[in-house]
C-alpha cells in the first residue's frame, strides 16, 4: 500500500515522524511511504534539522513553493501535489494539522478522489480570522479518516455533521471519525530521554534547570500588528527585570523580520540589551524539548508549544485571545492572556505562587500513530 504524505511547516514535519516510525516498526514490507514537502518552511532550523534529528525518511519530492501569499502559496502547493498524486497513485494521502500545506494537500486529492487521512482534525478555534481555522475546516470536510487529537477535537466534528457510527468501507460521504490521541504526544515520549541528555545546550546559553523562562511567538496577529507585538516585548521585558530571571526565546523567522520591521527601535534595542532576554534562532526538536522540560514556565502562541508545556507539567502563558487545546486551560495548568499587558503580569504572578504540580494525560497513551496505521490499513 502507498501512502503520500504531505508536509511542509516545521510542526508538520515533526508530526510525520511518528508515522514514519510507526510504518518502519510496524508494517515495514506493507506500506511504502511517499513524502512530499512542500517548501513552506525551508530554513535548515525550520526543515532539515528535524529529518536528521528525528530520523524521518528524506522526502521523495521537494515542490519548493517557498513564502508568498496565502493564494499564491497554496496555489503552486496544490498544482505541485496533483502532479506527485497522478505519478505515484498513492492509496491514500496524509495530511496533518492547519497549515496551508495541510489545505493544498486536501484540494489537491479530494478532486481526484484519492482518499485523504487528517492527522489532528476537529480542532477548531471559533476565529475565521485565522488563517489555520480556515484551512482546518476545509480539510476535515473533504476527509475520509479524520483524526481528532482529543475528546473536544471529536465532538467539534460531531456537531458539524460527522457521525461517530459511520461503518467501514469508508469514504468521503462515509468518512470515518475516530479519538486515538495525539500524534505528539507519542513524540514527546518518544524523544523525551534522547533530549534530556541534550544538557549542553544549557551550557551554552548559561541557563539553570528550573531557572529560566521560554517563550515563542509567531502567529500572525502578534507578529504582524505592531500594537500587540510590544506589548508581548514589553512583558517579556517587565518579567525578566522584576523577577530578575532569565528569559530563552527561539525566534520564528516570520517574528524575526518583523521584529525588525515593526518595533520601535528603543524598545528592540532594550530588549537586545536586555542580558536576562536571550534571543536565539530556532533550536532543534531535541533542544526544544529539553528547554521545556527545564524551564520554569513557558510563554507562548504556539499550538504545538502549548501542548508541550503540557505534557512536561509546565505552567504556560498563552499569547492568544483563544485556544483549540481547551483541556489545558480546564486543568488550570495554562491562562490565556491574549497580548494583554496586564493579563500576562498577573498569569506571571499567580504561577509564582501557585506552581502546576501533576495534570492528568488527556492525550491518549503515546501509541496515536499505531493506531492510525491500523485503522487505515484495514479499511482502505
Ligand atoms: C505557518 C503556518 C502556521 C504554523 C506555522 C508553524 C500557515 C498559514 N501558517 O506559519 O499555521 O503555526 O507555520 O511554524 O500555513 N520564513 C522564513 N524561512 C522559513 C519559513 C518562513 O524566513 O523557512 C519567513 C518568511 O518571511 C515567510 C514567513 O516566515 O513569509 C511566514 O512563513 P509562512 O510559512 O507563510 O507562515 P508561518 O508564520 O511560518
Ligand atoms: N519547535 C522546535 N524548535 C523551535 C520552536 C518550536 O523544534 O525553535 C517545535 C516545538 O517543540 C513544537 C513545534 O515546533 O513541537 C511547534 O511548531 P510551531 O510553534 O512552529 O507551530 P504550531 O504548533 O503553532 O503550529
Amino acid at each position: 500500500l502507498k501512502l503520500l504524505t504531505i508536509i511542509g511547516a516545521r510542526p508538520q514535519i515533526i508530526k510525520s515522524a511518528a508515522i514514519s516510525r510507526a510504518i518502519k516498526t510496524k508494517y515495514p514490507t506493507l506500506v511504502q511511504e511517499v513524502i512530499v514537502h512542500t517548501g513552506q518552511h525551508y530554513d535548515r532550523e525550520m526543515s532539515d534539522v528535524f529529518f536528521e534529528e528525528l530520523q524521518i525518511p528524506r522526502p521523495n519530492y521537494n515542490l519548493h513553493v517557498g513564502s508568498g501569499k496565502h493564494g499564491e502559496q497554496t496555489a503552486k502547493m496544490i498544482t505541485g501535489i496533483e502532479a506527485v498524486i497522478e505519478t505515484e497513485k498513492p492509496d491514500c494521502l496524509i495530511i496533518y494539522g492547519d497549515t496551508n500545506s495541510t489545505l493544498a494537500g486536501a484540494i489537491a486529492a479530494a478532486k481526484v478522489h484519492t482518499p485523504i487521512v487528517h492527522i489532528e482534525a476537529g480542532l477548531r478555534s471559533f476565529n475565521k480570522r485565522m488563517p489555520e481555522e480556515i484551512n482546518r475546516i476545509l480539510s476535515d470536510h473533504v476527509s475520509t479518516y479524520l483524526f481528532p487529537p482529543t475528546q473536544t477535537g471529536f465532538d467539534n466534528l460531531l456537531r458539524e455533521g460527522f457521525r461517530a457510527d459511520n461503518a467501514p468501507p469508508y469514504t468521503v460521504d462515509n468518512p470515518g471519525v475516530f479519538n486515538v490521541g495525539d500524534v505528539m504526544y507519542d513524540n514527546s515520549l518518544y524523544f523525551s530521554e534522547l533530549a534530556a541528555g541534550r544538557t549542553d545546550l544549557l551550557e551554552r546559553l548559561e541557563l539553570k534547570p528550573g531557572q529560566f523562562l521560554l517563550a515563542t511567538l509567531h502567529r500572525d496577529t502578534n507578529t504582524d500588528e505592531v500594537d500587540r507585538l510590544t506589548t508581548i516585548f514589553e512583558a517579556f521585558q517587565a518579567i525578566t527585570t522584576s523577577y530578575g530571571i532569565k528569559l530563552v526565546m527561539p525566534v520564528h523567522p516570520r517574528t524575526v523580520k518583523q521584529m525588525n520591521a515593526l518595533l520601535d527601535a528603543r524598545l528592540f534595542q532594550t530588549v537586545q540589551n536586555n542580558p536576562n532576554i536571550l534571543l536565539v534562532p530556532p533550536v532543534s526538536f531535541l533542544e526544544m524539548t529539553l528547554l521545556e522540560q527545564q524551564a520554569k514556565l513557558i510563554m507562548t502562541d504556539s499550538g504545538g508549544v502549548q501542548k508541550e508545556a503540557f505534557f512536561f507539567e509546565k505552567p504556560c502563558i498563552i499569547l492568544r485571545p483563544e485556544t483549540e487545546w481547551v483541556e489545558i486551560i480546564e486543568s488550570g495548568a495554562a491562562v490565556l492572556c491574549d497580548a494583554t499587558y496586564n493579563r500576562i503580569m498577573e498569569a506571571y504572578a499567580h504561577f509564582e505562587h501557585f506552581p502546576i504540580r501533576s495534570v492528568t494525560p488527556i492525550y491518549g497513551d503515546g501509541n496515536a500513530a499505531e493506531r492510525i496505521l491500523k485503522i487505515v490499513l484495514a479499511s482502505l
